[in-house]
């Protein structure tokens, strides 16, 4: 473990009590709603955890969550490092590590992103199959980090069992689950038309600007990963509709009580 590393795992252990969380749950912009699911809750601001920073986007709160879901211990991130707002790789993954520290096997993503296969229109539920790393940045780069891999195998990522309960879960409460393959860039801007025609031709589903770091950091730990998308908006050039944050954050918001109940449903059979 690096000190700084160090110094974050102290700071959150501090506060936790006698939570032990085995699960994580990193929730997407507008999906903020999950964190108040939980019972015996304690709350710490991010400007109370070294080496987290103050998220600079509308629809991230700044808080991790420690408490209780559906029977679990559970930790929720309510807000993310962005590569776009200028952190280094290492930072958008810092959380994962922090989690890994602190015994969490699991980890459950969620992201907000736009919808590149036609048919996944706005307020789709896109289990996430595998990623395509497209932001040109690893969070693995750079000295071993103590208790990860060098050269993690990413050929399930996404834990084939995990996403089997997810869907089984969905059968159950009558949601419709779509699956697929979440493409990450760096952003900010989003993509061009040309772009989502390229996306297309790669293989992707979906696209966002987050996930991925957190992903690869968890794989080269041995947590388990499951991911799901909301698709909060058609790519560019699928529909005539213009690109927005305020439509990802209202569709994300519309559909955040769905993927809560999902989530709840899941973690309860962890
Ligand atoms: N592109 C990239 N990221 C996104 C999008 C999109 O269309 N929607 C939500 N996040």
């Amino acid at each position: 473990m690096t000190a700084s590393l160090d110094a974050t795992v102290a700071a959150v252990h501090s506060r936790m009590g006698t939570r032990a969380p085995k699960v994580a749950i990193v929730l997407g912009s507008g999906l903020g709603g999950l964190a108040d699911r939980l019972t015996d809750a304690v709350r710490i601001p991010y400007a109370e955890i070294p080496g987290f920073h103050i998220p600079t986007v509308q629809g991230h709160s700044g808080e991790l969550v420690v408490g209780t879901l559906a029977g679990q211990a559970v930790v929720v991130q309510s807000g993310r490092f962005h590569l776009y707002e200028g952190h280094a790789a290492d930072v958008t993954a810092l959380p994962a590590r922090l989690f890994g520290e602190l015994g969490v096997t699991t980890l459950v993503v969620t992201n907000a992103a736009g919808g590149v296969r036609a048919s996944f229109g706005p307020g789709t539920l896109m289990l996430i199959t595998d990623h395509l790393n497209l932001t040109g940045r690893n969070p693995l780069a750079g000295p071993v980090v103590a208790g990860e891999l060098r050269f993690p195998d990413m050929s399930a990522a996404y834990d084939p069992a995990l996403r089997a309960l997810a869907l089984d879960v969905a059968r159950e409460q009558g949601t419709e689950l779509q699956q697929g393959v979440y493409a990450a860039l760096l952003g900010p801007s989003y993509e061009t038309p040309a772009e989502i025609r390229m996306l297309r031709t790669l293989g992707a589903d979906a696209v966002g600007m987050s996930t991925v770091p957190e992903v690869i950091v968890a794989s080269a730990r041995g947590m388990r990963c499951l991911g799901i998308s909301t698709v909060t908006n058609a790519a560019a050039g699928v529909s005539e509709a213009k690109l927005s944050h305020a439509e990802v954050m209202a569709t994300a918001g519309q559909v955040g009580q769905r993927l809560g109940d999902l989530i709840e449903g899941i973690v309860a059979r962890i």
